[in-house]
């Protein structure tokens, strides 16, 4: 099978590395470090099937534009996006369809009064979200009243967030671990991709300092069984995808589910339209079902494969340059590659690189580098992601120390049941 993926991180790159072992891949843009890239644009290749990494392309509408030319496509089309493109829609169906959600209500630009007012009528955490993508930034979780007041000024002003926030939503503040789940979804029904995993978003140790794409990633989370999980397909994914069917949207790809385990139950935060990143890094590696076949079927509405992914705990440690994710800098050449790819059991995967005239990988962009270590338990894959990590060097390279450490805060799954 030929298959093109679309994108140019991290999450991308596991992909190509994936879909490879049974297929030929080629990718748009890519790039240095990943193997197959090419700058010709997506409706110039052939291939029989297309797989969208990144949200952006998917809420523009990339899907729709190659199903219409006859393509097998896995992600979902402009309307299925909308689950990510906007917070007032997706809230909207989740409650149409049942789905156990914080309470709220969506803005506009004309009603900062009543948004302020109706922030008064919640107890701290306060919560602002944009309507809009934000990559990950759109979101205010505070105590204190008079940052969310200026918060919601500066969203529906324009200021903050430019369009994206000219529309906001405001949510009743939830506390508890939070939790995620994979979904595939061929447009008729969802099936669980057995295995969960943790970001850890800020960029400190300790969950400290501010949020990020994702600084690193564990896979499974202790103590997460596949009943627990398929516990909260019962109770928000399937639901959804049938909410989603009587709205008339075909949704082909993954729905990547968010949870929050409040005292009262799970509620369900947030959906995307695409795997994480890097939460794929920990999970495609270890599919044992063929990852071609099974994003095929998804992509032509008839999943009939049921995925099997391997109990080998994975971690991956973002490497990320000086300065993010403010102001990050670029143009770094990175050494020791090599050295941490010969460890057996550690992947490296590229995020953000490209090569300088000399043929040297440098840095580009804010995240650079996923280091991975799989292993038999969570704690020697760990070990193996540092002893890697330990190898690579830039002039301001940041990472966190405690990727796959810190997770005693996110087992609480009795509130599932
Ligand atoms: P979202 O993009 O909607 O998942 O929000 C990003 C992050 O903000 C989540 O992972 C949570 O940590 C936090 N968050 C979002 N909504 C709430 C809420 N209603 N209560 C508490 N924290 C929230
Ligand atoms: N790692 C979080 C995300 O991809 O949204």
């Amino acid at each position: 099978m030929k298959v093109c993926v679309v994108g140019s991180g991290g999450r991308e790159h596991a992909f190509v590395k994936s879909l490879s072992i049974d297929s030929e891949v080629i990718i748009t843009p890519g790039s240095a470090g990943i193997e197959g890239s090419t700058s010709k644009p997506v409706t110039e290749i052939e291939a029989d099937l297309y797989v969208i990494g990144p949200e952006v392309p998917l809420v523009n509408g990339l899907a729709d534009e190659l199903r219409s030319l006859g393509c097998d496509v896995f992600g979902p089309g402009k309307g299925g996006s909308l689950l990510e493109a906007s917070k007032a829609w997706m809230k909207d169906l989740v409650h149409a369809a049942g789905v156990p959600t914080a309470s709220y209500r969506s803005f506009d630009q004309s009603q900062a009064e009543e948004a302020i007012e109706f922030l008064t009528t919640f107890e701290p955490p306060y919560v602002v979200k944009t309507d809009g993508l934000a990559a990950g930034k759109g979101v205010l979780v505070t105590n204190t009243y008079e940052e969310a007041v200026s918060d919601i000024t500066e969203k529906l002003s324009g200021e903050a967030f430019g369009d994206a926030g000219r529309r906001i939503v405001i949510e009743e503040g939830l506390t508890g671990p939070e939790l995620s789940l994979f979904a595939l979804c061929d447009g008729q029904k969802a099936v669980l991709i057995p295995t969960s995993a943790q970001d850890h978003k800020r960029l400190l140790d300790h969950d400290r300092g501010p949020n990020t794409g994702g600084m690193g990633c564990y896979s499974p989370m202790p103590n997460m069984s596949d009943a627990d999980l398929e516990a909260l397909m019962d109770l928000a994914v399937h639901p959804t995808v049938e909410e989603l069917k009587k709205r008339g949207v075909d949704y082909r790809g993954v729905l990547f589910a968010g949870f929050i385990m409040t005292s009262d139950g799970p509620k369900l935060l947030e959906y995307n339209v695409r795997f994480g990143d890097p939460e794929a890094q920990v999970i495609l590696p270890r599919f044992e079902s063929s990852l071609s076949e099974t994003l095929l079927q998804v992509a032509q509405g008839n999943l009939v494969s049921q995925p099997t992914v391997s109990s080998d705990a994975m971690v991956t440690v973002v490497l990320a340059t000086e300065g993010y994710p403010l102001a990050p800098r670029s143009g770094d050449v990175i050494h020791g590659l090599d050295e941490a790819l010969a460890i057996e059991g550690v992947t490296v995967f590229y995020a953000g690189v490209e090569s300088n005239l000399q043929g040297e990988l440098i840095t580009n962009g804010g995240r650079v580098l996923n280091i991975c270590g799989r292993a038999a338990t969570l704690d020697e894959a760990r070990e193996l992601a540092y002893q890697a990590v330990d190898l690579i060097f830039w002039p301001g390279m940041q990472h966190r120390t405690d990727i796959g450490a810190s997770i005693e805060t996110n087992t609480n799954r009795e509130v599932i049941k």
